[in-house]
């Protein structure tokens, strides 16, 4: 709800209140976002400047009280008194000019104020502030847009030049606020096969920044950022989560001032960034995304998860189920043919996945990465029957058909590239700088859109293609506007392909998680996170992630073990269990499987299909896990599930209690393990112990054995009452020396259990 009294302005919702005024002096003068208040609490709310501070510098002296640069604003402006940095900088020439907005008007509308320049942005907003500012000296608007999404706001900007004359815009950020305290600074930060590492910085005197360069919003930072009062833990204290509907180079910038406002911001990156803004042209930012929670970190994903799923992720997606998908791409990589995937179908299809999915080198001579990016056309020799052919293969195996491009780029050694060299980006006098034995075609160039747009058409149009893998696989070379536009270009790509086919789910990837941001979830419903699928390694990454982003949208896939990045063995049944919090699927040789680990991953299939709605859509929280231990949970109407994941297992372990949370203290709640086996083998030596006579661990029985037949492990299945389960119940013990109980957990190093946790009908 927005609600405006006497130049006061109040976005209001039952978990949070965003109030600001316009000043005598017509500074936006922010005055609260936080618990839930009342528009009448504005002058109680208000920060009382006293007589001022010293050395202040303002245009009334005899209001000199209120100086901008001790103020909480809204909006700053250039060289203007507020000496803190500023969300703008506008040039005419080589001159930069000062600028001073001041409150003109406003409006309120219902819904969404819809963006103009191709900028995706969230969708079934409640009602929308446009708070319309001008500068006193220069003819320029500025407008103000919030947005009520009812467990979220968003801001964004737009600057519209009303003079006669072309000025360039050198940074123009989504939106910038003044918030009173000490805050810590949480970024998602990291690189190729290691994305969404989570780091922690206080916001002190000097600024920190979390910024992408690259040309995309880059596995370096995600835009997506939290901002922590002091005593915040997981479930409690005061939160806030940024983030922005952008896939280009972001920035976002946190500082305290001697006053103790911490002034933070978030748009485009003004690293080298110049738009020209013609006469009577605007430039509009992307939309920003401002969440509070007073219940932790925990409370700030459920807010942030809610408008991703709802008000993000396209229409035709939202709450919708994702299939259960095998890709052939880490079994293959570029190595098959049609009787090859055939039988990784045919295999999957048992296994109880729903979608195969054909990654790359299934066209042009993409036979390795050097060559091929660029030309759609199939590989018949790999492929002699088509794609319609070998999706109709599929569609009798009672599998759907998904597809992998990397539209924009282009080998240099393709038919594309050697057709239209000008069509990929140079930088002139300059030799290219290849990635990937790859370069980024020029996605500012409607002729490169359209090549593009046809050319996926075109194979989209040419067989049931259910699913598409939309990858791009290196950093670019633009900087600044070019960058921007390119994005801009991007997005037109997108939506032109994808609006109208709604139904296609796509997922898009860039060499893992080079592109998770909101901005690309607008088109894509789930994003590849990242390469490394070593489930303890994802355990950071999705982990990380989930503080922004729903499981819904995390493409998390089982891989072979020992990992191919990290060399790490982890058992099967957590390499699952981890997937299991994200869009499930399937990547590793299905054909190399033992006949128990093919059994087990059938398994875990109808475990995931069973519980699939829970996983993909319930409330997720991160629980408090005894040390060296990650707890997930998800909850919905229906049920609790909550998965414990181990590190390394010390000799001896000790005792420890494992807490849920969310139940109801009175209820009487069944508990059990979702069923995992161990592998003979795993035992070695120690199968002494198990079998009644004696054998060779080394010999052709135990192999034979170790192929067959499994160990049942971890079985558990107890009541209890909510209470108890929140305040930590004792797990089965784990594997302590020697001998095997099918009731202990024996899976040692990496081991986790998944708990269904279900209400007692009929007990109170
Ligand atoms: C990137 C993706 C992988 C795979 C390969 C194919 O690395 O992240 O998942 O699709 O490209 O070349």
């Amino acid at each position: 709800m927005i609600e405006v009294q006497n130049g006061v302005f109040h976005l209001r919702e039952s978990g949070w209140s965003y109030l600001f005024r316009a000043t005598e002096r017509g500074l936006l003068e922010h005055l609260h976002f936080g618990a839930p208040v009342s528009i009448q609490d504005a002058p109680a709310l208000a920060v009382k400047p006293g007589m001022g501070w010293g050395m202040a510098v303002t245009p009334d002296e005899a209001d000199g009280a209120l100086c901008p640069d001790t103020l909480p604003l809204e909006w700053s402006g250039a060289g203007r008194g507020d000496y803190r940095e500023s969300s703008m900088e506008v040039w005419d020439g080589d001159v930069p000019l000062p600028a001073e907005f001041r409150y003109a008007d406003y409006q309120i509308f219902e819904g969404t104020a819809r963006l103009q320049s191709g900028l995706p942005q969230a969708g079934g907003g409640l009602q929308t502030l446009a708070v319309t500012l001008r500068d006193g000296a220069l003819p320029l608007t500025l407008t103000l847009y919030y947005t009520d999404f009812g467990g979220v706001l968003t801001r964004r900007a737009a600057l519209k030049n009303e003079s006669h004359r072309t000025l360039t815009v050198r940074k123009c950020m989504s939106w910038c606020v003044d918030l009173v305290g000490e805050y810590q600074l949480t970024t998602f930060d990291g690189g190729w096969i290691g994305e969404a590492r989570r780091h922690v910085t206080p916001v002190e005197a000097a600024r920190v920044v979390n910024e992408s360069t690259t040309g995309f919003s880059s596995n370096r930072h995600n835009p997506g950022f939290l901002l922590a009062g002091k005593g915040a833990g997981e479930d409690c204290g005061d939160v806030y989560g940024f983030n922005l509907v952008y896939s280009g180079n972001h920035y976002a910038s946190a500082q305290r001032s001697f006053q103790g406002l911490t002034r933070v911001m978030q748009g485009v990156s003004p690293a080298l960034f110049c738009a020209v803004l013609a006469p009577g042209g605007t430039f509009e930012t992307p939309e920003g995304v401002l969440a509070y929670s007073g219940a932790g970190f925990n409370g700030l994903s459920a807010a942030m998860h809610g408008f991703v799923n709802g008000h993000i992720i396209p229409p035709a997606w939202r709450y919708r189920p994702r299939p259960v998908l095998f890709n052939d791409w880490e079994g293959c990589m570029f190595d098959f043919d049609q009787r090859r995937l055939l039988e990784l179908a045919g295999r999957a299809k048992k296994q109880g996945a729903e979608l195969f999915v054909l990654d790359d080198g299934w066209f042009g001579a993409r036979n390795s990465d050097r060559a091929g990016l660029g030309d759609y056309g199939v590989n018949e020799k790999k492929l002699p029957e088509g794609l319609g052919g070998f999706a109709g293969k599929l569609a009798g195996l009672g599998l759907n058909f998904g597809l992998w491009f990397e539209p924009e780029a282009v080998n240099p050694d393709s038919g594309l590239y050697r057709a239209h060299p000008d069509w990929a980006i140079h930088q002139p006098g300059r030799s290219d700088l290849l990635s990937r034995h790859e370069l980024l075609l020029d996605l500012r160039k409607e002729a490169v859109r359209d090549y593009i747009v046809d050319s996926v058409t075109e194979v989209l149009n040419s067989a049931d293609i259910r699913y598409v893998k939309w990858d791009m696989n290196r950093q670019s070379v633009l900087t600044g506007a070019a960058a921007h536009e390119y994005i801009l270009g991007l997005y037109d790509v997108l939506r032109r392909i994808f609006a109208p086919r709604p139904d296609i789910l796509l997922e898009s990837c860039s060499s893992g998680g080079n592109r998770f941001d909101l901005g690309m979830l607008c088109f894509s419903p789930q994003i590849w996170c990242s390469d490394n699928t070593d489930p303890m390694e994802r355990l950071q990454i999705q982990g990380g992630l989930s503080y922004l982003y729903p499981q819904s949208c995390m493409g998390a896939h089982v891989s072979a073990a020992p990992h191919a990045q990290t060399l790490r063995a982890t058992p099967l049944s957590t390499r699952g269990n981890v997937s299991f919090f994200g869009a499930l699927g399937y990547e590793l040789d299905l054909k190399a499987l033992r006949p128990v680990e093919a059994r087990e991953i059938k398994a875990q299939i109808a475990f995931y299909k069973a519980h699939r709605d829970t996983f993909q859509f319930g409330a997720f929280s991160r629980l408090p896990a005894p040390e060296g231990w990650t707890g997930w949970q998800v909850r919905s109407e229906r049920e609790t599930l909550a998965g414990f994941f181990r590190g390394l297992v010390p000799a001896a372990p000790g005792i420890v209690k494992l807490r849920v949370s969310g139940l109801d203290n009175n209820r009487r709640y069944r508990v059990r393990a979702r069923p995992q086996t161990l592998r003979v083998g795993d035992f070695g030596n120690l199968v002494k112990y198990l079998s009644p006579v004696r054998v060779n661990p080394d010999g052709p029985l135990l192999r034979a054995a170790d192929g067959l037949y499994a160990l049942p492990d971890g079985r558990e299945d107890f009541t209890a009452t909510g209470a108890a389960l929140m305040a930590g119940f004792a797990p089965a013990a784990l594997f302590t020396g020697t001998g095997y109980d099918k009731n202990s957990h024996n899976q040692g190093d990496f081991g986790s259990e998944i708990y269904v946790i279900s209400e007692e009908r009929g007990h109170d």
